[in-house]
């Protein structure tokens, strides 16, 4: 069993084979997602609303995400290990690179970042010091107050350049990984084409290299409330190992995500 690094993820992308991944917050739900062949695994700040049940994920401290690192590093051998920066620990990048090596050490593999342009000093420097960056565009949850609520993102010309702009620089910066939550399908298509990095959708259609989902909405029990570009898996299979095989599958297969999880 070989171990996923970003160089696996990037061979994948060059040979047209699309790849899994799936958030986890502790080693038993993480060593079963990375024996079923979930090959990246997110500690995500999503976290503040899935396991903490707040509105937002604006609550989450390094500390939280360092800890439920620590916790998911125990239970994977073979997956890639992202822990998410939250809300405020990169504002500047002093604080980034303080902040990233607590998530480094607590065992993430690579670190992942919300935003833009005003982010590529930040990347760069990151990366030169020996921390590989996932970067995320489009509905960036921790800016949710300025979008003004969870909006898909880059419906209109101008955004969709912009956000297309922002990826090729976040490539450009040196980030190895990049995230597009919420955006129309064709223009995940158009990031992914033009990206060399591996780019990984959440509600942006079934055209980018990989697929990420929140392991709560892939066993439905998110409130009650899946959003509209997830899918249950559990109700299909009644079995949790096989509703992670089936989400496997049907990435692997372009099944998922369908036309009713995609937004054009
Ligand atoms: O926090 C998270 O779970 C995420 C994914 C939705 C991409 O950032």
């Amino acid at each position: 069993m070989s171990k996923i690094t970003s160089s696996t993820l990037l061979k994948f992308k060059q040979e047209g084979k699309k790849f899994t991944s799936l958030t986890a917050y502790d080693a038993s739900f993480a060593s079963a997602f990375d024996t079923e062949g979930v090959d990246v695994l997110l500690v995500g700040d999503s976290m503040g609303m899935v396991l903490q049940g707040h509105d937002d994920t604006l609550p989450v401290s390094v500390e939280d995400i360092a800890y439920h690192t620590r916790c998911v590093r125990r239970g994977v051998q073979r997956a890639l290990l992202i822990s998410d920066m939250p809300f405020m620990s990169y504002a500047t990048p002093e604080q980034a690179m303080i902040n990233a090596a607590t998530l480094m050490q607590a065992g993430a593999n690579m670190v992942k970042v919300e935003g833009g342009h005003w982010l590529l000093e930040t990347v760069t420097k990151l990366t030169e010091r020996g921390i590989p960056v996932c970067a995320h565009l489009g509905l960036t949850p921790q800016s949710v107050h300025v979008f003004g609520g969870f909006k898909i993102q880059g419906r209109d010309a101008e955004n969709a350049q912009r956000i297309l702009d922002e990826a090729k620089a976040l490539e450009a910066a040196g980030a190895q990984l990049l995230v597009v939550e919420c955006i129309p399908a064709p223009l995940a298509k158009a990031i992914s084409e033009s990206l060399t990095i591996p780019v990984i959708g959440i509600g942006a259609g079934a055209d980018t290299d990989g697929q990420i989902l929140v392991m709560h909405d892939v066993l439905g029990i998110s409130s009650g409330y899946i959003p509209r570009f997830s899918k249950n898996f559990l109700k299909q299979t009644g079995d949790i190992r096989e509703a992670i095989r089936a989400y496997i599958d049907e990435v692997k297969k372009g099944v998922f995500p369908g036309i009713d999880h995609t937004f054009s």
